[in-house]
């Protein structure tokens, strides 16, 4: 569906969102059909060298432990995680130049030689353009890149020495190398407007992703943003919702952030609003507390998140849930 900057404006603002919400399920129903997708995340190391003033694994944060998993445990858990049923891996870590572009590689093809029908996201921020061709030889099938804000002011403000034009180039660069592409952006992220919301509306509706992940920004206390409220959640069910119009069969979680910021019915609210995926935090115990992205992250099961599905009416999918956009 084909929103203009005016119908986006009403649909945040009118004091009954149920109508949009209902309009947005319709659609998931009619382009995902009642599945809900499950993807697993592996985060394998929270070194990282940007300096995003949101988040926790900033350069900056001195306050934080940090860890890198060896190549042979992030294989070996990978491959773990994929036996016990779930088909997408998404493996993520902070910035961290560490492993060279070259290390990552052979870590996603020792999973691929394993679980050659398993897909594997991966989701290690910007990094030169031949190592993204290097994780696509390799076999990675799918990368997450979100762009954080389509505003270029707000992104210089919250980006120390880096601009959107950069990230939003690595997520051209992706596309042309043939990943499935997942971008996204925060909610309520301090300094943002209305008026940046209905950009981020509108550039969905142009770039059509594969997946997209909407998030409310949560305060994390060893940031500059310790003080800052936390997002609105209802603005953030409204941007799910609105990025289903415009998308239509685009997948589209609802976010762990969601969960935490609430974690009664963050879940069943996304689903509600048209998110169809669900990602599972399957980081070994003894690192996950240290993924300080933002305070008090949600941690689930797959039994919870069933229930949570099929009270909703859905099904749960543990397929790898590949993009459902036409290639040309
Ligand atoms: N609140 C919400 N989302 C955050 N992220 C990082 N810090 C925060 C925060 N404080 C998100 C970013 C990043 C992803 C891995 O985590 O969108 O892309």
């Amino acid at each position: 569906m084909l929103l203009n900057k005016h119908t986006i404006r009403e649909y945040l603002q009118t004091p009954d969102p149920e109508p949009l919400f209902q309009a947005a399920r319709d659609l998931r129903q009619e382009a995902c059909g009642r599945t809900v997708t499950i993807r697993s995340i592996l985060e394998f190391s929270n070194f990282c060298c940007r300096d995003c003033r949101y988040c926790g694994l900033r350069l900056s944060n001195d306050r934080l432990h940090r860890y890198r998993m060896e190549k042979e445990e992030i294989v070996e858990v990978a491959c773990s995680i994929i036996e016990r049923g779930i088909q997408t891996v998404v493996m993520q870590s902070g910035d961290d130049f560490a492993y060279t572009g070259q290390e990552l590689a052979d870590i996603i093809s020792a999973v691929k030689h394993v679980h050659p029908n398993a897909a594997i996201t991966l989701s290690v921020g910007e990094r030169p353009f031949e190592d993204y061709r290097a994780f696509r030889e390799a076999g990675a099938d799918r990368y997450l890149l979100k762009h954080e804000t389509i505003n270029a002011n707000l992104y210089a403000a919250h980006h120390p020495g880096k601009t959107l034009k950069e990230r939003l180039a690595c997520l051209m660069e992706l596309k042309r190398l043939g990943f499935q592409i997942g971008t996204g952006f925060i909610v309520s992220l301090p300094g943002q407007t209305l008026e940046h919301l209905i950009d981020e509306i509108l550039f969905f509706q142009e770039l059509q992703p594969d997946m997209a992940g909407i998030s409310p920004f949560i305060p994390q206390s060893d940031t500059p943003l310790r003080n800052e409220p936390m997002g609105s959640l209802d603005m953030t069910l409204r941007m799910i919702a609105l990025a289903r119009l415009v998308t239509r069969d685009t997948h589209l979680p609802a976010t762990t952030a969601l969960a935490t910021a609430e974690p009664e019915s963050g879940y069943k609210d996304g689903l509600k609003a048209g998110a169809n995926v669900i990602m599972l935090g399957e980081t070994p115990e003894h690192y996950r507390n240290d993924y300080k992205i933002y305070d008090d992250k949600f941690r689930t099961n797959l039994p919870s998140i069933k229930r949570i599905i099929e009270a909703n009416g859905d099904v749960m999918c543990l397929d790898r849930g590949d993009s459902l956009k036409q290639k040309s």
